[in-house]
């Protein structure tokens, strides 16, 4: 999958710009604050619709503006034109110029995979940031894993809603209890059934994409979820805690309480890791994820490497970039473009921004 072209209007600190990219790999270089992130993340809104920064939807919007529009041509096995168009209350998305009306369908086409320092949360940060990121990922592989999460969420919170009722009328029905909850293991099952489809998945790779950055073996993540077992155990144990469910009116078992660990040779990276160690694990993360598009999808997807430079030695930036086939489609944004081998700067378009002006410059030898 190849992004083309790429055109915005008011969008971040730019007023319009467009852009057309290098089938390969792409380097956006600047000084901190001139745009290089913007630029991606433009690239990354036309993809899922949203940002990967910020809590707001129209923060991305430039300021003193009403409304912002990305457009891009994406190329799979065909040329296909996509747009984004935000303002303060509406979102609209187009394919082919046609509007699509449920967000979720509108996903799956553009296929992206982004790598920036805000990944690093996906080792440091709580169990619900980890399950957020793993979302995002997820739903772009499947439309159903969005629909069963979005009904499971719905239930948990009738669920929670009713062992109140419950806790402050002693008379109102249990067995409407056991229906909801039977109703809330059968969503989580399905949910369950992709997480761990998709992280057994990412294991088959990520251990040696791992060693073929660093040299060293043993990583592993693993998933931890409360619907480990059987749909009869699981009930079960939602019947052994029933009462303090009531108490708390909260439901205190299932998927939404589900984790991921990384650990390198059986050590916790959470707890033990260096920044490098984290970094590295979340690019053969991201970089397993690459290889399952291949395999499962059969399709190619976009790498985004939002300043992959900072805690990284050359050595393993190079490994990594070198492990980058030509048939990826990568984009790269640094402020220091001498860390790159001669050989990557050599096959790639360069793009230089300064305070918001983009310039395309050619490689000197
Ligand atoms: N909605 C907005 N309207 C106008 N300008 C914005 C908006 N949001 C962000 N900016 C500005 O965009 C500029 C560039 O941001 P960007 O994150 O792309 O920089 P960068 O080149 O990636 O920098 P760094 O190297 O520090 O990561 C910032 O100065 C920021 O103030
Ligand atoms: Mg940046």
């Amino acid at each position: 999958m190849k992004i083309q072209k790429i055109k915005v209007m008011n969008f971040r600190n730019y007023d319009n710009l467009e852009l057309s990219f290098n089938p390969c790999k792409n380097i956006i270089i600047g000084r901190n604050g001139s745009g290089k992130t913007n630029i991606v993340e433009a690239i990354y809104v036309l993809a899922l619709t949203k940002s990967f920064r910020g809590t707001r939807e129209d923060v991305i919007i430039k300021h003193d503006k009403e409304l912002t529009r990305i457009e891009g041509e994406v190329k799979e096995k065909r040329k296909e034109s996509f747009k984004v168009i935000l303002d303060k209350n509406k979102k609209t998305v187009k394919k082919n110029n046609t509007v699509i009306k449920r967000i979720s369908d509108y996903i799956s086409n553009i296929n992206v995979i982004l790598f920036t320092s805000e990944d690093l949360k996906l080792i440091k940060d709580t169990p619900n940031t980890r399950r957020k990121l793993i979302n995002v990922d997820l739903s772009q592989f499947s439309n159903e894993y969005l629909k069963y999460l979005t009904l499971y969420n719905k239930i948990l919170k009738q669920r929670n809603m009713y062992l109140k009722t419950l806790y402050l009328n002693g008379n109102a029905s249990k067995d409407y209890l056991d229906i909801i909850t039977n109703q809330l293991v059968e969503y989580g099952l399905k949910v369950h059934k992709y997480r761990k489809e998709f992280i057994n998945d990412i294991s088959l790779y990520i251990s040696d994409i791992y060693k073929n950055i660093t040299g060293i073996d043993g990583l592993k993540l693993t998933y931890k979820s409360d619907y480990d077992k059987s749909k009869e155990d699981i009930l079960k144990s939602y019947k052994r805690i029933v009462n303090s469910d009531m108490r708390n009116g909260q439901t205190s078992l299932g998927i939404h309480r589900d984790d991921y660990d990384f650990t390198l040779r059986n050590v916790y990276l959470k707890d033990f890791g260096s920044e490098g160690e984290k970094k590295n694990a979340i690019i053969a993360f991201k970089l397993s994820e690459l290889e399952l598009f291949k395999n499962k999808k059969g399709v190619i997807p976009i790498l985004i490497l939002d300043d992959l430079y900072s805690e990284l030695d050359k050595v393993k930036i190079n490994n990594i970039l070198e492990f980058i086939n030509d048939d990826i489609q990568t984009f790269i944004t640094t402020t220091e473009i001498s860390k790159l081998s001669k050989r990557i700067k050599e096959g790639s378009k360069i793009f230089k921004v300064k305070n918001g002006i983009v310039e395309e410059v050619t490689y000197e030898k």
